[in-house]
């Protein structure tokens, strides 16, 4: 079976096409970073215009890569929630449409369950019952996940999400939007002489419970600039203390989670899963407690079609598939 997977529900037009034979045959992704920048973040018109002018040569991409015709294909999956009701709305009108006009199922995608399932897009391995860290742009969470369709929510962020704090951090030093991943590559670059900072708060570790706070690290990463010297080095020494903080407070409530549920499986998931420092430090984790980490390769911890083909496709061969022709889309849609 052939599954396109449609991906609009921020500033990245993802397209892709999984085959249930061969495995992903083709992506795409478009990304709006340079439209929005000049704004310092996601302008949500601006998004679903740009995904509209985006999603049609998007889709002839795929299908010349996968060396198909659209009537191959058997189904198309779109991400109906959480996101930018605008961008969803032309994702979902676009698949749906599609859909009809080729008589094949349109499939309603969550996009966090599409994230902790973009894992298993490389290592089918992982069985339930697993344990995700869902780390993106919008959402901090520990999920248990019992089988299909059966996710529990364990913990989740009170105030800012991970990445959310990473980009707020990055933009009060000066470094432009997205900037979560210039951070950490400046939290990586820091020299040995420069980790020399008082470190950071771990928040909320010293209590009971699995939920997160990342509001006020971001208010502590503030007045350190104000009394720094605003330059360069006060750069890399905030974004090195500011990541090590982060870090090891996910590693310390994802050890607290495997011991509460004794699952043996961790996955990680979500923009944030693409942190170096997090994968090596959760890498040392498992090996400690020794359970087995799953995390999807880089290009898809971020974005992408090839989690919503891939979703799509779990959903299609269970039987599932939308009814009727209505566009329904949700800017919220806990996975619980
Ligand atoms: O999953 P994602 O692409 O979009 C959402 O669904 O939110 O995640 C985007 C988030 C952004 O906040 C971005 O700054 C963050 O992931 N991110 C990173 C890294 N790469 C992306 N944060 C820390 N380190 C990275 N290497
Ligand atoms: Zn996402």
């Amino acid at each position: 079976m052939k599954v396109l997977g449609i991906e609009s529900s921020c500033d990245e037009t993802g397209v892709a096409i999984y085959d249930s034979n061969r495995g992903l045959v083709a992506h795409q992704l478009h990304s709006q970073i340079s439209l929005h920048q000049q704004y310092g973040g996601v302008v949500p018109e601006l998004a679903s215009r740009d995904h509209v002018k985006y999603l049609i040569p998007l889709v002839i991409e795929v299908l010349k890569e996968a060396k198909l015709n659209q009537s191959d294909l058997d189904a198309i999956a779109y991400t109906a929630g959480p996101g930018l009701m605008g961008a969803l709305l032309t994702g979902a009108c676009f698949a749906k449409s599609l859909a009809f006009s080729l008589s094949i199922p349109a499939l309603a995608v969550n996009h966090l369950e599409a994230h902790i399932m973009a894992a298993q897009l490389d290592d089918a391995t992982l069985e339930f019952p697993y344990l995700a860290l869902l780390v993106s742009g919008g959402h901090t969470q520990l999920i248990a996940v019992h089988h299909a369709d059966k996710y529990e929510l364990l913990g989740e962020t009170l105030d800012d999400a991970v990445g959310e704090a990473f980009d707020k951090t990055a933009k009060l030093m000066g470094i432009e939007y997205p900037g979560g991943p210039m951070l950490a590559k400046l939290a990586d670059e820091c020299p040995e002489s420069l980790k020399n900072l008082q470190p950071f708060p771990r928040p909320m570790t010293d209590r009971p419970g699995l939920d997160f706070s990342f509001s006020g690290l971001k208010t502590h990463a503030l007045n350190v600039w104000h009394k720094s010297g605003k330059d360069d080095q006060a750069r890399l020494q905030i974004a090195h203390a500011f990541q090590q903080a982060v870090v090891e407070t996910l590693v310390i409530k994802c050890k607290r989670a495997l011991q509460q549920t004794k699952v043996k499986q961790l996955v990680v998931a979500g923009g944030v899963g693409a942190n170096q420092c997090l994968r090596q430090q959760l890498s040392d984790l498992a090996k400690n407690v020794g359970i087995k980490l799953f995390y999807p390769k880089m290009q898809f911890c971020t974005d992408n079609g090839a989690m919503v083909a891939f979703a799509g496709w779990k959903r299609l061969i269970k039987g599932e598939s939308d009814e009727g022709l209505s566009v329904f889309v949700k800017a919220r849609w806990p996975l619980s």
